[in-house]
């Protein structure tokens, strides 16, 4: 029950606002270091950094490069780092094969991250877009992106990085029964502690432009992906895909992209009340960074505040690729 508020002057909120002790007293919500998932891209090669024009600041690492951002990370106490892979164009085909191959450059990536730095979890990302000649989270038929058979794929997809020392699987395709699928298939294999935090509920958005530059994939998308990420509009049906996946074996779950997402966020918290998740794609951090470069905004402070929403609206943690900068200011306090 709200408690009633006394009229003036009985009640003077700027009582509880006015000096940084008040408001540390009252203050709601805090960012913890313990709420950063970070996202990093890798590639072939040695000692390589390779800048993403898209993202100021974000680069495609090599293995070691990548190995050397984990020990970073858990220096600074982010507990977990998510990999996304940027495929030779010369390995990308119809059937995604790459994508399973124990040997590709994300599960590669996996096993020394985890060799170098076990105490970090390391994340994956589940779909064929990285390895598809048509750039498509699914495999395509006729112009159809093909729910069942891409669900084999994906399957096996999954099963290669739990192999490889995967902690979470994050399945970002949008097909249906693929958390079942998947869970059973990890049951079987005896990978039965590997976690899913499932993109249940990914929104087909504008937002994720410069991510596609950095794995490769928008000179090879054909057409756009409305027919099985989730129409912007809709909200109730959020809902359904967070409470079906979770029936099928969901351990996280996930609303992306984050900022323009919100309400999202806060919707699946208070009707499920189980670890929830944004992701603020590469197309938010653009912006902050694009205008911070500009001199427009205060980087640091639209970083914070920005994170700082996020756990407002009810979410345990976010995927950012402002998490290395963001643990160094919560470092500095
Ligand atoms: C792959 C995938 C995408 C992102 C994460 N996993 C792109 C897409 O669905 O097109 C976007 C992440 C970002 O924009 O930062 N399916």
């Amino acid at each position: 029950m709200r408690p009633s508020v006394a009229p003036f002057p009985a009640t003077r909120l700027r009582r509880t606002r006015k000096s940084a002790a008040l408001r540390g007293l009252v203050r709601e919500n805090t960012l913890s270091v313990n709420d950063l998932i970070w996202p990093i891209f890798v590639r072939e090669g040695q000692g390589v950094a390779e800048p993403i024009a898209s993202m100021p600041g974000v680069n495609r690492l090599s293995i070691d490069r990548a190995v050397a951002a984990a020990q970073e990370a858990a220096g600074l106490g982010i507990p977990a780092i998510c990999i996304f892979p940027y495929t030779d164009p010369a390995l990308k085909t119809e059937l995604c094969e790459e994508a399973w191959n124990p040997e590709n450059i994300s599960n590669r990536a996996i096993r020394a991250i985890k060799q170098a730095v076990p105490q970090i979890a390391v994340m994956t990302d589940i779909a064929l877009d990285p390895y598809n000649a048509n750039g498509h989270d699914g495999i395509v038929r006729d112009g159809i992106i093909v729910n069942d058979e891409t669900v084999a794929a994906l399957v096996k997809m999954a099963l290669a990085q739990a192999d490889a020392g995967a902690d979470i699987l994050g399945p970002s395709d949008m097909m249906d029964g693929r958390i079942g699928a998947m869970r059973r298939a990890l049951e079987a294999a005896g990978h039965t502690d590997v976690a899913i935090l499932s993109y249940s509920a990914k929104y087909a958005s504008a937002f994720y432009g410069p991510f596609r530059d950095a794995v490769g994939a928008s000179g090879a998308l054909k057409g756009d992906k409305n027919t099985y990420q989730m129409d912007p509009a809709n909200s109730n049906e959020a809902l359904r895909l967070i409470e079906r996946d979770l029936a099928e074996g969901a351990d996280m779950v996930m609303v992306k992209p984050g900022m323009p997402y919100l309400d999202i966020c806060r919707r699946v918290k208070d009707e499920f009340g189980v670890p929830t998740y944004a992701y603020q794609v590469s197309g938010e951090y653009a912006m902050l960074q694009a205008a911070a470069q500009n001199g427009w905004l205060d980087g640091e402070k639209v970083m914070m505040e920005s994170l700082l929403a996020f756990k407002r609206a009810g979410c345990d943690g976010i995927l950012t690729y402002f998490a290395p900068a963001a643990a160094r200011m919560l470092a500095k306090g």
